[in-house]
């Protein structure tokens, strides 16, 4: 089995396939930096077929597990046609998604599903319009987001995930209103903690509303209970209100580090594989398909990557220096 420096299974592959998003939410695309960001060129993407190829080594690798991000991956065209090739793949146990909903019609929910596509993932930090609409700095409608998620649940998917991330001081006042809300709707609830990734967020400690101030708030109006991990790895832990069916998920990057068990690989929109959310620079696999297109060599060069992996930056997060230089979550995907 090939095994990281600090013993870990590579089990997650997580694809960028774009970096463009159609929202600027204060925490990952802030709009003073990215409304005049230089994005990725059509032509540096990788295509389908580049992707499908790096997809099979890592299943090869031990992968069953891939899930589709951006920016906002619904924003690459017949994102379909992906779903399929990587659904082909002998050994994959499922394809999923993470979307801001907005580009999720009817329609494009039921060609998802019909493209084999396994889950959905969606982000939504509040219910009042006033919060929404400044966190996703665009004031997106949270109506159509709303919409979005009814539209992935016609369209037959289960287990949809609602990401909720909590900035202290701005929206923690959702987290009852959105615990409430989802009661009885079939839908896991989970809160991340507001996370330092990338340069251009501007985060601070003090805004973080950490796992134990969320369970205190949710307790406050509800009895929770904890739940066992679906696999090892999960980045959430998870709970399950009493008396209703609400599993609630609280994803703890800053106060209970995870990285012990981190089995997650991450490829940018053009071809890079970084080893861990929060590194400064990927390893290019893009080069060696475009040029040498040496099946042998692309293997060799991924085992490489993993087995010299020893990433654990959430556990020395406080021991590093502040500022260090970050690849942006927009271009990985989270
Ligand atoms: P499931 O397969 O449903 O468990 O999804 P997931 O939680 O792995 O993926 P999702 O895209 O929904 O991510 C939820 C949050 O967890 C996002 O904020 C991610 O950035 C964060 N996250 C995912 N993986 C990692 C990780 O390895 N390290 C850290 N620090 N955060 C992660
Ligand atoms: N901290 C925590 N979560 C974040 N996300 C984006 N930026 C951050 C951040 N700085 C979340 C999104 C989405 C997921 C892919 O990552 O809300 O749910
Ligand atoms: Fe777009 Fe998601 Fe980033 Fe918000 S968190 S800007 S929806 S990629
Ligand atoms: Fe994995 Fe890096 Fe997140 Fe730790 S900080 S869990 S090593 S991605």
């Amino acid at each position: 089995m090939l095994l990281d420096q600090l013993n870990r299974p590579i089990h997650d592959l997580r694809i960028s396939v774009t970096d463009r998003c159609n929202f600027r939410c204060g925490y990952c695309m802030p709009k003073e930096v990215y409304d005049n960001h230089q994005f990725l060129k059509r032509s540096e993407l990788l295509s389908f077929e580049e992707i499908e190829q790096i997809a099979r080594v890592y299943v090869g690798l031990g992968v069953v597990k891939i899930r589709l991000t951006g920016g906002e991956p619904l924003a690459r065209k017949e994102l379909e046609v992906l779903i399929s090739m990587l659904n082909a793949i002998e050994g994959l146990e499922e394809v999923s998604l993470t979307t801001n909903a907005s580009l999720l019609t009817p329609k494009r929910a039921r060609a998802l599903r019909k493209a084999g596509l396994s889950r959905i993932n969606i982000s939504l930090d509040a219910l009042d319009q006033t919060t929404f609409g400044q966190l996703n700095g665009i004031d997106y409608p949270v109506d159509k987001v709303l919409a979005g998620i009814e539209n992935a649940c016609a369209a037959g998917f289960e287990n949809i995930k609602v990401n909720m991330v909590v900035q202290k001081g701005i929206n923690e006042n959702s987290i009852l209103p959105m615990v409430n809300y989802f009661i009885g709707k079939n839908i896991v609830l989970r809160f991340i903690e507001f996370m330092d990734v990338g340069n251009s967020n501007q985060w601070d400690k003090s805004q973080v509303f950490g796992a134990q101030q969320i369970k205190n708030l949710i307790a406050s109006e509800h009895r929770i209970e904890s739940i066992d991990p679906n696999y090892l790895g999960e980045v959430a832990k998870r709970w399950r209100l009493v008396g209703s069916d609400l599993e609630l998920g609280i994803i703890s990057s800053v106060t209970e580090p995870f990285c012990r068990d981190c089995s997650r690989a991450r490829l940018s929109a053009i071809g890079e594989i970084y080893t861990c959310l929060f590194s400064n620079k990927g390893h290019d696999l893009r080069e060696i398909l475009r040029t040498d297109n040496s099946a042998a060599l692309l293997q060799e060069t991924i085992e490489n990557i993993w087995h010299k992996r020893e990433d654990r930056y959430s556990e020395l997060r406080a021991t590093l220096a502040p500022n260090t230089q970050k690849v942006e979550m927009s271009y990985i995907g989270g």
